[in-house]
């Protein structure tokens, strides 16, 4: 009946799969709409500790159907490993798992490309993930693809039409494979999808509609986030799709009109990762203990993630673009010792003061900050908002008021249980 959707409104890896995972009971279907395995979505409970790439974070729950939707790319072999090891810690994935035949697949050639293009790039580099993600959606867009559905139809002619295109290409950029290589990755590039095809390959859009259609509800999962956007990010310095809430009608094939809340993601403070600008960044002790209580890594590549305040020129952006209806806010506990948290409240460009997020945010962006008093408690064993340090409600109510849309939940660690809801 209903479907909502659970996004990231800063430059990713907000905690996306562990509010996913949280948010799963109250629902039938879990869904994945854009994105690849360029994401890195950690879940933590009962002491284990799981990263999923393509596959929803509603796999640990009971019941619920899991779909990797036609706006997501895969990699089948990533894909591969990733179920094996679920698999082997007793996920039925098989019976729990659909895939839509119009996921683009990601080749061994794409990921060649992706590394070429970075290459090329020099300085310029977008500091992508080198999964192929750009590559894969420039091939979906300029309709050379090849799609999950293409194999069970002249899969071997339409491979060898995009593996030629894709040689031209390396060519170009210099960096041709060698034969070997190449042949090996392949050969495991097709066992990997002999193994997918042992999974249910289905029109999703027709059993999420149909699904629907019967009262079910869907929760759609969102992967990187609204900064990383191909339209409304900091271009070029994005990822290749469309992360915001149109696309997971796009991704999905859901009705605009079906789209129920917008939960919107974000962490008490701001990262990123790879290149790009991000005005509110630190480069002083500060953001390093950020980094450090924070544990700011990279799920996927194990770089260190770029920190920083919070900013809320752009978290307004993201919420318009959006149309967020709750607020989710993120890993509060990780400023649990501060004296000081500053919030950037506007920017000041050229001298004049603006609380629109601007064109571009590369150059002569200097942050105007509010500093609030830190509430200088531990609040990872807290277990309801009465518990919360007056400090804390305080930078709640002004986060509330800043961004006028409200706070429903609270992450207070990395656990599934250190989640707090707040009364509506
Ligand atoms: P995603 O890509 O949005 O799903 O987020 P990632 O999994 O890439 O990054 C979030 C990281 O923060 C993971 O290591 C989570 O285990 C961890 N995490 C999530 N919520 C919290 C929290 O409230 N506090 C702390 N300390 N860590 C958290
Ligand atoms: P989750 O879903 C954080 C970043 C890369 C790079 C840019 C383009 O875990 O939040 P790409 O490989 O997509 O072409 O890289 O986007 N990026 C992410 N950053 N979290 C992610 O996913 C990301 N996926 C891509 O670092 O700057
Ligand atoms: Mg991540």
């Amino acid at each position: 009946m209903k479907v909502d959707v659970l996004l990231g409104l800063q430059w990713g890896d907000e905690g996306k799969g562990k509010v996913v995972d949280v948010l799963t009971p109250r629902y039938d279907v879990v869904a994945r709409f854009q994105g690849g395995p360029n994401a890195g979505h950690t879940l933590e409970f009962e002491g284990k500790k799981y990263v999923l790439r393509s596959i929803p974070s509603g796999i640990f729950q009971h019941g619920q159907i899991n779909v990797i939707g036609n706006g997501v790319v895969l990699d089948p072999v990533l894909f591969r490993q990733e179920a094996e090891e679920l698999e082997k810690s007793g996920i039925d994935l098989r019976s729990i798992l659909r895939i839509s035949k119009k996921v683009h697949l990601i080749a061994p050639t794409h990921r060649l490309l992706d590394a070429a293009s970075e290459a090329a790039k020099g300085g310029k580099k977008i500091g992508t993930t080198g999964k192929g993600i750009g590559p894969t959606y420039t091939d979906k867009i300029s309709r050379n693809g090849l799609r999950l559905g293409d194999v069970f139809h002249n899969f071997d002619e339409k491979y060898a039409t995009l593996r030629n295109l894709h040689l031209t290409r390396l060519a170009a950029l210099g960096a041709t494979p060698d034969e070997e290589t190449l042949a090996g990755l392949e050969k495991t590039w097709m066992d990997a999808i002999e193994y997918l095809k042992g999974f249910g390959i289905v029109d999703s859009e027709f059993l999420i509609n149909g699904l629907l259609a019967e009262g079910k509800s869907v929760l759609c999962e969102g992967a990187q986030g609204t900064l990383l956007d191909i339209d409304f990010g900091s271009y070029p310095f994005v990822t290749s799709s469309n992360t915001i809430c149109s696309g997971a009608c796009s991704g999905l094939g859901v009705a605009p009109n079906r789209i129920g809340e917008v939960f919107g993601i974000f962490k008490a403070y701001c990262t990123r990762v790879g290149s790009g600008p991000f005005p509110t960044e630190l480069f002083d002790e500060t953001g390093k203990r950020i980094r450090d209580l924070g544990h700011e890594y990279g799920a996927v590549t194990g770089r260190e993630r770029r920190c920083g305040w919070i900013d809320l020129v752009a978290l307004r952006y993201a919420i318009m673009i959006n149309g967020v209806t709750q607020l989710i806010m993120m890993k509060s506990d990780v400023l649990d010792g501060f004296d000081e948290i500053k919030a950037c409240t506007a920017y000041r460009i050229n001298g004049e003061e603006t609380r629109q997020f601007p064109y571009s945010i590369e150059d002569g962006i200097e942050p105007v900050y509010t500093t609030l008093p830190g509430w200088k408690t531990d609040m990872t064993r807290m277990q309801s908002e009465d518990e919360f340090p007056k400090e804390f409600s305080d930078y709640i109510a002004f986060l509330e008021k800043e961004l006028a849309t409200p706070i429903t939940i609270v992450s207070i660690g990395p656990d599934r249980k250190q989640t707090i809801e707040r009364r509506k």
